[in-house]
């Protein structure tokens, strides 16, 4: 297969097999009359999706930036995800393959998902749900966390889903900023064959915030848990109730009707809740996954994200259910009992097409090729990765010997704000591997220095959006201003959107993503704030101050270097350093915990106060901390 490969370009051509087939055959023709008519592009990938009214108006600019897209229309993406499925004969087609950790296995057709989704529509209903009021999500990967976000969907509650990876005081902190009254949760999951405590993170975190009134969990592990009376409930005994098998009519909800709230980390330590829409966000979502991972009728989708994610929401969750696609779900480690975990569910149930992060590549590809080569994973076609840039070694692996040279790798480049892919190949393009390539249709990108004056070609710099999209977020919930002020006040005259990454365009304008130009880190493509992590060590009685950084990583990208002040009376000792990790595990989650932790008497602050965490890095990484001039202490 080397006549796909040209070394002299280091580009990757796709087969001919892809491109007979391709949804989309030339991109640059589509971008251009995307560029060129942006609102009539839009409006005719909304024409593919079933509106209860058609929108007045494609864009509506008279408050920028708060942009509404396709407003006076009415639609539900539940509507679309599943109703109008029911029609044909999607109906009987597989909507989720789901198999759990322990090897336990479930399927819904489309049929039997929106049967579960209408019968939770109706328990939640039943339970005082109201249109408008946010529904928290505390789940771990199971069929019930998708049935749980459509139910909310279906009548017109916006979710708001927390990863069941976080702890305590990051779900206590989002439960209480969106006030929420309703938890959905589950007694557990299962990961690297044990049970894990969801409902008893849920207890204490309803104690410290303390708006739930109604808290259904389901029975997964079946592990003994603390149920409060009049509070919580089982999710199969509300399900056995009458009331569940009452007809429930999907909500005709406004284009601009919040779907959901989707809180992510910044550069304070509260995280910011992102506002998605009904309407947007439904076309965005369904032309960037029908477009990119060019999906047929035959195929079987698996992302392997978690569904508390953006990617989860977007890409496991709506867009392929809206396309009529086979999702696949996995709920546990991807080396659980063995590495060949993922590679033996491709054969077992003929995957077509995987998306992943690069941090779950490398850690597969540590244990070498002979785990992949043991299984037949010739229903591959395309491949994808999202979270953070892939470094091209992993690229090259993840291309030979999962893939087999005749995949090729769609590097996604977008963000939670973003809803949908911004920066992406399609599989017609020649990939180069590290590059997410191109503007995905209707978006111009640029590269420009703080001054917004555009830099030269190959120069790195502030990457940024020239344009409204459909799927963008609408603002922060509670926070208009704060939405305002993060993402539209830099570059406020043009009206561009700063995305918080810097990146670089080369010759053949193939865009390269370096990283966060703010205090955000990526652990596992996973995103963390400075500023919450150092709440969660400050919250802790023996510390009076710190600081957290990331430090480059080869398996997770980055890892969490934290500095730390003590208050008198307490002394330093590798015992109180593994206290203090525990607690910030405890306090936001696993994925937050500091490899390094180290004490200091002072840190290196600037004279207006701000933590000059530049100098950390370079003290930490030994190398010369450089201009010191504004340096305080
Ligand atoms: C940040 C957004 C979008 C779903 C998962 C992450 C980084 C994301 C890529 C990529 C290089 C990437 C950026 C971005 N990022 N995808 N393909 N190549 N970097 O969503 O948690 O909101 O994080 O992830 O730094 O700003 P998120």
């Amino acid at each position: 297969m080397d006549h796909l490969f040209d070394p002299s370009k280091n580009m990757y051509y796709p087969p001919k097999e892809i491109l007979k087939k391709a949804n989309v055959k030339d991109y640059e023709s589509l971008y251009k009359k995307s560029i060129e008519d942006r609102e009539g592009y839009w409006a005719a990938e909304a024409r593919k999706l079933e509106w209860y009214r058609k929108w007045d108006q494609v864009l509506d600019d008279s408050r920028k930036p708060f942009y509404k897209w396709f407003s006076g229309g009415k639609i539900n993406i539940v509507h679309n995800a599943l109703d109008r499925h029911q029609k044909n004969q999607t109906r009987n087609k597989l909507a989720i393959i789901w198999e759990g950790e322990p090897g336990d296995v479930r399927t819904f057709s489309y049929h039997a998902l929106n049967r579960e989704v209408t019968r939770f529509a109706n328990v939640l209903k039943a339970m005082g749900a109201r249109k408008g009021e946010v529904i928290t999500i505390y789940m771990p990967q199971i069929p019930e966390l998708v049935v749980a976000m459509l139910a909310c969907a279906k009548i017109g509650a916006p979710h708001s889903v927390v990863y069941g990876g976080f702890s305590v005081e990051a779900l206590a902190e989002r439960i209480e900023d969106a006030q929420s009254r309703i938890l959905i949760t589950a007694d557990g999951g299962f990961r690297r064959g044990k049970p894990t405590q969801l409902k008893k993170i849920a207890n204490e975190a309803m104690q410290r915030s303390a708006t739930i009134e109604v808290c259904i969990a389901v029975k997964r592990t079946g592990e003994e848990c603390y149920m409060e009376n009049d509070r919580d409930f089982w999710y199969h005994d509300l399900m056995g109730m009458p009331i569940a098998n009452a007809g429930c009519c999907t909500e005709q909800t406004d284009s601009e009707d919040p779907l959901f709230i989707l809180y992510t980390s910044g550069t304070t330590g509260k995280p910011k809740g992102l506002v998605h829409t009904h309407g947007g966000y439904a076309v965005y979502t369904a032309t960037t996954y029908r477009d990119v991972f060019d999906i047929k009728p035959e195929d079987r989708w698996w992302c392997a994200a978690d569904p508390g994610w953006i990617t989860g929401h977007s890409y496991i969750v709506y867009a392929p259910l809206i396309n009529g696609a086979t999702i696949m779900m996995y709920e546990g480690a991807p080396n659980h009992p063995y590495p060949n975990r993922w590679w033996s569910m491709i054969e077992k149930y003929g995957i077509n097409i995987l998306y992943t992060s690069p941090t779950a590549i490398r850690g597969l590809m540590r244990f070498g090729a002979s785990w992949a080569d043991r299984h037949n994973l010739s229903s591959l076609r395309l491949l994808g990765s999202v979270g953070e840039p892939i470094n091209p070694e992993a690229w090259k692996w993840y291309y030979e010997v999962i893939g087999k040279s005749r995949c090729p790798i769609m590097d996604t480049w977008w963000q939670t704000e973003t809803g949908g892919f911004m920066i992406t190949p399609l599989p017609v393009m020649p990939l180069k591997p590290g590059s997410a390539a191109k503007p995905f249709f209707g978006n111009e990108i640029s590269i420009v220095d703080d001054h917004g004056k555009e830099v030269k070609q190959g120069d790195e710099g502030n990457l940024i959006i020239k344009n409204p999209w459909p799927g963008m977020a609408r603002t922060i919930l509670g926070d208009p201003d704060r939405y305002v002020e993060k993402y539209w006040e830099k570059y406020k005259e043009q009206g561009w959107y700063l995305a918080g990454d810097s990146a670089r365009v080369d010759e053949d304008g193939y865009y390269w993503i370096i990283g966060r130009i703010d205090d955000v880190i990526k652990v596992s493509g996973y995103r963390l704030g400075s500023a919450e992590i150092e709440s969660a060590l400050v919250s802790h009685p023996a510390v009076s101050e710190a600081a957290a950084i990331g430090l480059p990583d080869e398996l997770r990208g980055n890892i969490i270097h934290a500095t730390v002040i003590l208050r008198q009376n307490f002394t330093a000792s590798p015992a109180l350093a593994e206290e203090l990790k525990v607690h910030v595990e405890k306090e936001i989650g696993p994925i937050a915990k500091p490899s390094f932790l180290e004490f200091a008497d002072s840190l290196p602050k600037t004279r207006s106060g701000k933590i000059m965490r530049r100098v950390l890095r370079a003290k930490a990484l030994g190398q010369d901390t450089g201009d010191l001039t504004t340096l305080e202490e």
